[in-house]
């Protein structure tokens, strides 16, 4: 993000491939280290967007198309970022957001069947700008990631509308997760999340490293112009 000092960090996956265990120790991690961290997540995040999430992951919407259902996310995530992650980022906080504008891409988009278009014009709504500096796709067959999803959702409650479908639903959404990370190789970086939990720590550890480092020089170049 040009006009902030923050750094704004989304995690992708699929169902089962440890997003919030890897976004808990990162965050760990950099308070650690001194930085002030904001841990939030999608659908949700901000009052408003977690009033939208329960209609969204109860499938109250789902009635109504996908259609509904991706306008209904844009909303949330607008509201999201106006309200929670700009202001975090221009105090110069680190955002860790479990699941950001690609979900919408990939679920609503791509397995939803919209058209390219019309998600990118939702987004372009949505985000107003605020696109991530980095984006961590925790990458996991979908046969793994839903077995991990199953084990996790017995013990746990019912699963959500989207963790409902098929096996070939889900593959293909790995695909699209890969195919993006393809398109945006700046800002995407491919996990393989069936490593051990401490090796994807050490893997995500160095990103962001490199991530800060680059962003302390471009924040010394500026404060030295
Ligand atoms: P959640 O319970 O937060 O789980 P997880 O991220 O661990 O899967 O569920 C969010 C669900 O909403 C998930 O199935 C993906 C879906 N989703 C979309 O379909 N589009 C979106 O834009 C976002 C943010 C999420």
């Amino acid at each position: 993000m040009a006009d902030a000092n923050g750094l704004f960090v989304s995690f992708e996956g699929g169902e089962g491939a440890g997003k919030s265990t890897q976004i808990r120790r990162l965050a760990e991690r950099l308070r650690e280290r001194g930085h002030e961290v904001l841990v939030t997540r999608e659908p949700g995040g901000s009052p408003g967007a977690e009033a939208v999430r329960h209609v969204l992951l109860s499938g109250a919407a789902e009635m109504f198309g996908t259609r509904m259902e991706a306008i209904l996310f844009a909303a949330a995530r607008n509201d999201h970022v106006e309200d929670v992650i700009r202001p975090a980022l221009a105090r110069s906080i680190i955002v860790l957001c479990d699941r950001f504008m690609d979900s919408s891409r990939v679920y609503q988009g791509v397995t939803g069947n919209l058209e390219p278009d019309y998600i990118e014009a939702l987004q372009r709504v949505a985000v107003n700008g605020v696109v991530p500096d980095c984006t961590l796709i925790l990458d996991i067959p979908a046969a793994v990631g839903l077995e991990r999803a199953r084990k996790r959702a017995s013990t746990v409650a019912s699963p959500d509308r989207f963790e409902k479908e098929e096996m070939q639903t889900h593959e293909k959404r790995r695909e699209a997760f890969l195919d993006i990370a393809a398109r945006e190789p700046e800002r995407c970086h491919v996990i393989d999340a069936q490593k051990s939990e401490d090796e994807i720590a050490a893997e995500i550890a160095g990103i962001i490293d490199k991530r800060l480092g680059i962003a302390d020089i471009a924040a010394r170049s500026e404060a030295a112009q």
